[in-house]
């Protein structure tokens, strides 16, 4: 990893530090993320998959645990609801929400990025799920809000994935990625993430008439 990406990586995790410490479920968070995936480089397997030059929307990066805090601040949403994330990584935001007590499912295209998630939510005792399978040709979980990291997606994932979240979905925060009709775009924030900072782009389905 470049040394720019490290000390970026290290700023958020002081930021944690100072602001979570305290927090039970944090602590046991980052112990059992950094346990589970202790052996497994997100960005070589990508690479080794794809080469470096075609990793499409395959590309890993993460959503800090304070962005995700703040999404869910802004999101408002009553506790219990469903939150789904297409493409969950290594889980963290599903793992958070839940951690706050939100009802998570992740849908990734790497089981092995699944099933190490999915026992973390065991040790934890969440309330997440995760689910693997290209999000593009296996039906949406149903959700209140859906999360998409879209900032790596081509235009004709974006473009199929649409098409799916037109029939389905009400609210969608998208990383870098401004859906258009039916649409509004509610609101905009730049948050931190693992490569730099995102656009979270806030939206709500238009009623149809
Ligand atoms: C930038 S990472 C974000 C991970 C997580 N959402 C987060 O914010 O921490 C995007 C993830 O989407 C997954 N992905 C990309 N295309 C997918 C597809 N068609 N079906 C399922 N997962 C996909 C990738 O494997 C990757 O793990």
């Amino acid at each position: 990893m470049a040394i720019g990406a490290l000390t970026w990586n290290f700023s958020i995790y002081l930021s944690e530090l100072v602001q979570l410490r305290n927090q039970a479920w944090w602590r046991q968070l980052k112990q059992a993320v950094k346990r589970e995936f202790r052996d497994l480089d997100p960005n070589k397997m990508v690479y080794n998959m794809r080469g470096p030059y075609h990793v499409d929307s395959l590309a890993f990066g993460e959503t800090p645990v304070l962005t995700t805090l703040k999404i869910l601040d802004t999101l408002q949403l009553p506790k219990g609801s469903t939150i789904v994330d297409l493409g969950s990584g290594r889980g963290l935001p599903c793992l958070t929400a839940a951690a706050l007590g939100y009802r998570t499912i992740g849908l990734e295209y790497f089981a092995v990025y699944t099933e190490r998630s999915e026992r973390i939510a065991r040790a934890m005792n969440l309330d997440a799920t995760f689910l693997s399978g290209n999000f593009l040709s296996r039906p949406l979980p149903q959700a209140d809000v859906y999360l998409v990291s879209a900032t790596a997606f081509p235009e004709d994932t974006r473009a199929a994935l649409k098409q799916k979240l037109d029939q389905q979905a009400l609210r969608v925060v998208a990383q870098d990625w401004i859906l258009g009709s039916p649409w509004e775009h509610e609101r905009m924030q730049k948050l931190p993430v693992s490569w730099g900072t995102a656009q979270f782009c806030y939206q709500r389905k238009i009623p149809g008439p």
